[in-house]
């Protein structure tokens, strides 16, 4: 197989992640990688075993070995990077959510069409065997027509007021956290699992801690507190805690919590597809077992299993049952799905295989999170999603 060259911007908590599952591949190298400064990119080059480490990420994208550029820095550079590097006409996997408003994330979608260039936002958890079983499952009619769909994304990270990240700042995260963070994935999964968009939100949203201390010195994402910390108190203007309801495409009705202030609960993600014949239901920290929910008969467990799976869900799953798969499997899932079609020559309009979410899906996710906000800043009605 043809090698590709790899070259990712930014390296704090999910970069590495990202260098993990594309070395898996075997066919990728890592070329390259761009960090905040030169100090910076040499100290993370050594340690992640880069050959090159570029202080700038222009300096990344001049590399003509670079063909595939990953971004993972903090949401407000989503838009710089990705657009340079489309314009570079490099190939482009962003994390989410895929810009800071639905109108970048529609111009990013648009310029990648232009440029031709394969485009893919992380939406991590449809990498997973049992998401793939599961949308499998539901487009075959295994539960007869979907009528509602429900579940949560709930976390505890930012339960106390001393805990503190970018994503709270709106310059840096956007004008939503719990919503753009985590909500992002629930509405990409709750939609990718039962094949329909959402159309409508009325939302719900709340700042449960309304005050933090931010830390004056710098903090590893997701760290609590030393106790010993500087801070400057401030007021928070995103939301911690969300709930809205809503509507899908073939009137399936909905609704889901998005939460980072609920003690306990680390990546507690669950979506549950309610259809006409039959139930299912994901849970990310059960994640290797499909819940199937029956009326007149014994409701079943499905254990993650190559040989109980779908043929086509098989190639998701790669150890015997009783051996558990996470979220490096989920998101080495993903990297295959994406580079096998940048391997093959695929077109961005040729059919993308299901791990795969391009800009459009990341577009989408950005206008249902603006949506929410508008329904809320409305005073909670029923708001149509502009796509
Ligand atoms: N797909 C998923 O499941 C998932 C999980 C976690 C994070 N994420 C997303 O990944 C992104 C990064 O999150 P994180 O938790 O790794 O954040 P982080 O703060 O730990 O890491 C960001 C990195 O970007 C670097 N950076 C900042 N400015 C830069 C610049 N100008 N040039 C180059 N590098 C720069 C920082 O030095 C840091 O290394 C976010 O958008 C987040 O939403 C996605």
């Amino acid at each position: 197989m043809k090698r590709i060259g790899m070259g990712i911007v930014g390296t704090g908590f999910i970069g590495p992640h990202h260098i993990d599952a594309v070395r898996r591949l075997g066919f990728v190298d890592i070329v390259a990688l761009a960090e905040m400064n030169d100090t910076l990119a040499r100290q993370k080059a050594e340690a992640l075993n880069v050959p090159k480490g570029y202080g700038s990420y222009e300096a990344l994208l001049d590399d003509p070995a670079v063909q595939v550029v990953h971004n993972a820095t903090p949401n407000f550079l989503h838009y710089p990077v990705n657009a340079a590097a489309i314009a570079k006409g490099k190939h482009i996997v962003s994390d989410k959510p895929l810009a800071l408003t639905a109108d970048e994330a529609r111009k990013l979608r648009d310029q990648a069409k232009a440029a031709g260039v394969v485009n893919a936002v992380t939406f991590s958890y449809r990498g997973n065997p049992l998401v793939q079983q599961m949308r499998h499952a539901i487009a075959g009619g295994k539960i007869g027509t979907p009528r509602f769909i429900y579940g949560q994304y709930v976390q505890d990270w930012l339960l106390k007021d001393t805990d503190y990240s970018w994503r709270l700042e709106p310059e840096k995260g956007g004008v939503s956290s719990a919503l753009g963070d985590i909500g992002s994935h629930w509405c990409d999964l709750a939609q990718h699992v039962s094949g329909q968009r959402i159309t409508e939100v009325l939302g719900d949203i709340t700042t449960a801690v309304p005050q933090r201390k931010r830390p004056k010195g710098a903090r590893e994402a997701f760290a609590a507190t030393t106790g010993k910390e500087e801070y400057d108190l401030v007021d928070i203007k995103v939301e911690d805690l969300a709930s809205v309801l809503l509507k899908f495409e073939n009137g399936a009705k909905g609704v889901f919590t998005a939460a980072q202030i609920c003690a306990g609960h680390k990546n507690d993600l669950m979506v549950e597809v309610c259809g006409s014949t039959a139930s299912m239901r994901w849970q990310q920290e059960d994640q290797n077992n499909l819940w199937i929910g029956h009326r007149d008969e014994a409701n079943q467990i499905l254990m993650k299993d190559p040989g109980l799976v779908d043929a086509e869900v098989r190639p998701y799953v790669h150890m015997p049952g009783g051996h558990q798969e996470a979220w490096p499997d989920a998101f080495y899932n993903l990297m295959r799905d994406i580079y096998t079609f940048i391997a093959e020559g695929k077109k961005p309009t040729d059919a993308h295989p299901p791990a795969f979410a391009t800009f459009e899906d990341g577009y989408r996710a950005n206008a249902i999170v603006e949506a929410i906000l508008d329904s809320a800043k409305a005073g909670s009605v029923w708001t149509k999603v502009k796509y």
